[in-house]
């Protein structure tokens, strides 16, 4: 089976490739190649799976018919013009969020008609197809309102997919991700990379800025969790999805108080003193029209699994990002 990774040297897509090449199946089913690309070269996972990376704007003239010219088997969707850049550059968000999505759902049909070609297609959606007002906690059959142009690009996605799959092109599966806390490394240009930054910097004695209220409420999932989603996704019997292909993944309900006192449960009083309330009208807009928590029975129902505690996410990311960690 070949997988193809688009947006591989993402944060979730370059830890998706780790995890595959240690694996080197899905399901039961062995993986024999992994196709990596991204605008910027991806890394090949260690091990010895035959793995080719590519750098790749999905944007650009015949990318699509490209990225499944060798019929790739599973094809991860990750690539994406996340939701602040989006915001801040409207006809980017929607050529590299919509356009190019369309473009390759578009060159799997036209080999799907060629020759049957119908892959499994796994799409990572956003919780920004949800804008307030809303239930607290949102149910899993809430209509899609976006209230952000991210939103909006993930939600035509998502009906895109039910579409596609309906008429058999391929096999899609969308994935509505939590948050993803704590994200390791350089932050990028979500409006909700502060989630990370509160605990990141902090656990490394560095300084942070936290530009919502501490009563915000938030969902969120470890990037392992995330991982453990797309996985199960890929080999899922999608028969028991019926119509409503993309579904909304579990999380932790959690405000950002609640955050800050499981950094000081870990790194004590000293790392807490480290954040600094510097507040930003225009990302507290944002994220105060986003979800505050879900009750995600169709995920948990077939088998999708998170972290239950921030605890338990600050756990994740020390034994997987910062290896030898110890307080200071
Ligand atoms: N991290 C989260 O909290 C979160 C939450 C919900 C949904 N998601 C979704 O999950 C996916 C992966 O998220 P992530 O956190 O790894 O994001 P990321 O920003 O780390 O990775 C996205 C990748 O897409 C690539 N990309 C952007 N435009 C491209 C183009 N034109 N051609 C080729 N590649 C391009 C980028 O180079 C980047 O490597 C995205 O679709 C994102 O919208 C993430």
């Amino acid at each position: 089976m070949r997988v193809l990774i688009i947006g591989a040297a993402g944060m979730i897509g370059a830890k998706l490739a780790r995890r595959l090449a240690e694996d080197r199946q899905i399901a039961g089913r062995p993986i024999t190649a992994l196709e990596l690309a991204d605008l910027g070269l991806p890394v090949a996972p260690p091990g010895d799976l035959p793995c080719r990376c590519r750098a790749l704007d999905i944007t650009a003239e015949g990318a699509a018919e490209d990225l499944v010219s060798n019929r790739p088997d599973v094809i991860f969707h990750l690539a994406a013009m996340v939701s602040g850049a989006a915001e801040r550059d409207f006809e980017g968000g929607y050529r590299v969020n919509v356009d190019a999505s369309r473009a390759l759902f578009e060159a799997i049909r036209r080999a799907h008609e060629a020759e049957g070609y119908a892959p499994r297609l796994v799409f990572a959606s956003s919780l920004a197809v949800y804008g307030a007002p809303l239930p607290d906690p949102v149910p899993d059959d809430q209509i899609r309102t976006p209230r952000s142009s991210y939103g909006t690009q993930k939600a035509i996605v998502e009906l895109l997919l039910d579409d596609y799959s309906r008429r058999g092109f391929f096999d899609g599966i969308g994935l509505r991700l939590p948050t993803i806390v704590i994200r390791p490394g350089a932050p990028n240009a979500a409006a909700s990379g502060f989630f990370s930054g509160i605990l990141r910097e902090p656990l490394a004695g560095l300084p942070s800025t936290l530009p919502v209220s501490r009563e915000v409420k938030h969902w969120l999932a470890s990037p392992r969790a995330a991982v453990g989603f797309l996985v199960r996704a890929a080999g899922l019997d999608t028969a028991q999805l019926g119509p409503r292909r993309t579904m909304t993944m579990p999380g932790v309900a959690t405000t950002v108080g609640g955050q800050i006192e499981a950094l000081g449960r870990v790194a004590g009083a000293e790392a807490v003193a480290l954040i600094e309330e510097v507040p930003d009208p225009q990302i507290a807009a944002m994220i105060g029209s986003w979800p505050r928590a879900f009750s995600p029975d169709r995920a948990t129902a077939l088998g999708f699994e998170a972290e239950g505690s921030v605890d338990e996410l600050i756990a994740v990311y020390l034994e997987d990002d910062a290896p030898g960690w110890t307080a200071r």
